[in-house]
């Protein structure tokens, strides 16, 4: 669980993170992903940020957990921010419930802002967009900055049923046995944590 501490170790949590990507995405993730076909993105994420920093304190934190409750399931896909017409979403599980509107927010609107420009508009992955709010998040709080790599492809699948997430009485077997699913050592889980 993420306290106070979540900025300080954000810069490990946020790459091993980020390190997951998605096991579903078959593009070889890279930072100039976007270099000829939206070359600004990176300016334009940033600055949608900060607008929603402006507007609501908690962004940035609800950010960062969004992207965590992203990854943890089918990978840094976005999957999270799927709405189905059959109103099976993964968003609608139960351990999804406290995550903030304000983190859906930031994400929506920087996506907004990204297709606003006509050399963007429709190119960039929902994916890669969340990817980069999150890095932002951290470092508009105040923390570490830290290179993105990108070329996620956006998931199609999001079920409740496929949400598998930490919960707060699990004890440290249970917690190992998590992050261990998801191909991180017991150093990355702590980090990650930011306890
Ligand atoms: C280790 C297992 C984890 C558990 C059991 C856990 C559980 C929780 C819970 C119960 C909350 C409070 C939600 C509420 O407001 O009711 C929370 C908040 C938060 N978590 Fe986690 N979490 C875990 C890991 C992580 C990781 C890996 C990250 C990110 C790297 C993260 C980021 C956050 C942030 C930023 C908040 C505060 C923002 C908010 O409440 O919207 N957590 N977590």
């Amino acid at each position: 669980m993420a306290n106070l501490g979540w900025l300080a170790s954000l810069a490990a949590a946020a790459v091993v993170v980020v390190a997951l990507g998605s096991p579903f995405a078959a593009a070889q993730l890279r930072p100039g992903y976007y270099a000829s076909t939206c070359p600004n993105l990176e300016t334009i994420v940033r600055n949608s940020v900060r607008q929603s920093m402006a507007q609501s304190q908690i962004s940035a934190a609800a950010t960062l957990r969004l992207f965590f409750h992203d990854c943890a399931v089918r990978g840094c896909d976005a999957s999270i921010m799927i709405v189905n017409s059959n109103g099976d979403d993964e968003w609608g599980s139960p351990d999804d419930q406290s995550l903030k509107p304000q983190g859906f927010q930031t994400v929506l609107d920087a996506k907004a802002a990204v297709d606003k420009d006509p050399q963007c508009r429709y190119k960039v992955s929902c994916a890669d967009i969340l990817a980069l709010a999150a890095r932002e998040s951290v470092v508009q709080s105040g923390g570490p900055y830290y290179q993105v790599e990108l070329g996620r492809y956006d998931g199609k699948v999001s079920t409740k049923s496929s949400v598998v997430l930490p919960h707060v009485d699990f004890n440290l077997d249970k917690l190992n046995a998590f992050f261990s699913g998801l191909g991180l050592s017991q150093t990355d889980m702590i980090a990650l944590s930011g306890n």
